[in-house]
């Protein structure tokens, strides 16, 4: 029988035998108390790995995101996100609904804000306009396959919310792919925001799980939102231990995962049924068109998946791959040979 190759996303690995002991061993107490020791020994390692105060563990990356904007925000603000960010895209209009704010979306280049949009697009201090309160950046950046945002152009727009008295908030569900491929220590990104929010649930294979990481006053505030968005979870140590498995085991192979997407997309050209530029390869997501194919995404990803190859569509004419642990190399270039025989 053909075996499946899912490269659906990073959110589909299980964890193997060895973090699920982790889990089963683990210390626990009520979180919600403050008495999990598994999860406290989690907080205090990410928040240092980030070079902040403090951390807190939330069940997943939207609430992350969503309890920082709250946290930065007053209802009638507005905040300025990238139009292709998960914040704007994929998390059902929660900053509306959540946090009463605006948001002002602007366009990105692979992810990237151009600080000089972003400057014009703060609002001016007359009583008429909303009050603009916060920038949103994605490290890496889903919608553009996995791209890294460069350090100095982060720091530019990090200058520029400082010179305007606002607030950086960094979407880092995947950071650890933008730094293991770009060398930028994870404390050279904490330095760049007022909170970020990471994820354990997705290249590092924890089966749930993130963290928002800022300064101990922001975290006590989060604390309180966590608990009114319905995110207080009780012996949480147990979903800590599959993180610290992680952290520990998981976080070296990253650019194994990096090493996996370029093999694809090199095969993948070596097919000539598709074109990708290599460049566009940064992390571990691999997009590619298929409006010369003539065919919708749907019924490309169903004969995909009659060949054994799982993606998901991704803008108007696109297909995405995401490489994970619970694919190897030998995995991908079968994908990539039978995606190039089923085109
Ligand atoms: C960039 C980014 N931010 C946030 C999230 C949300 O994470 P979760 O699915 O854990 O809520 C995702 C999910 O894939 C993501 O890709």
């Amino acid at each position: 029988m053909t075996k499946t190759i899912d490269l659906r996303s990073d959110t589909i690995t299980k964890p193997g035998a060895a973090m699920r002991k982790a889990m089963h061993d683990a210390e626990v107490g009520d979180d919600v108390f403050g008495e999990d020791p598994t999860v406290n020994a989690l907080q205090e390692r990410v928040a240092a790995m980030f070079g902040k105060e403090a951390a807190l563990f939330v069940p997943s990356g939207v609430m992350g995101n969503e309890i920082c904007v709250k946290l930065h925000t007053e209802p009638g603000d507005e905040i300025i996100a990238g139009e292709d960010s998960h914040i704007v895209v994929y998390e059902t209009g929660g900053p509306g609904l959540l946090s009463g704010v605006q948001v002002l979306t602007i366009p990105e280049t692979r992810g990237v804000l151009d600080p000089g949009r972003v400057e014009r697009a703060v609002r001016p201090d007359r009583y008429y306009f909303p009050r603009t309160r916060l920038v949103c950046v994605e490290n890496t950046h889903g919608r553009s396959g996995g791209s890294v945002y460069p350090i100095d152009r982060l720091h530019e727009l990090w200058l520029l919310t400082r010179e305007r008295g606002i607030r950086l908030h960094l979407d880092g569900a995947r950071i650890w792919n933008a730094s293991a491929a770009s060398g930028v220590p994870l404390e050279e990104y904490g330095r760049h925001a007022d909170t970020l929010s990471v994820c354990f649930s997705k290249g590092l294979g924890a089966p749930a799980g993130s963290m928002i990481v800022s300064d101990r006053k922001g975290i006590e505030k989060a604390r309180k939102f966590r608990k009114i968005f319905g995110g207080g979870m009780r012996q949480a140590g147990i979903l800590a231990a599959g993180a610290i498995y992680a952290l520990d085991n998981h976080l070296g192979k990253l650019a194994e995962d990096h090493e996996k997407a370029r093999t694809l997309a090199s095969e993948l050209n070596n097919g000539g049924k598709v074109r990708i530029d290599p460049a566009t390869v940064e992390t571990n997501m691999v997009i590619f068109d298929i409006a010369h194919t003539g065919r919708s995404q749907e019924s490309l990803l169903m004969l995909l998946a009659r060949a054994g190859v799982l993606l998901t569509p991704e803008r108007d004419t696109h297909l995405r791959a995401v490489t994970h642990l619970d694919v190897s190399l030998e995995d991908v270039r079968t994908a990539a040979s039978r995606i190039t025989e089923a085109l």
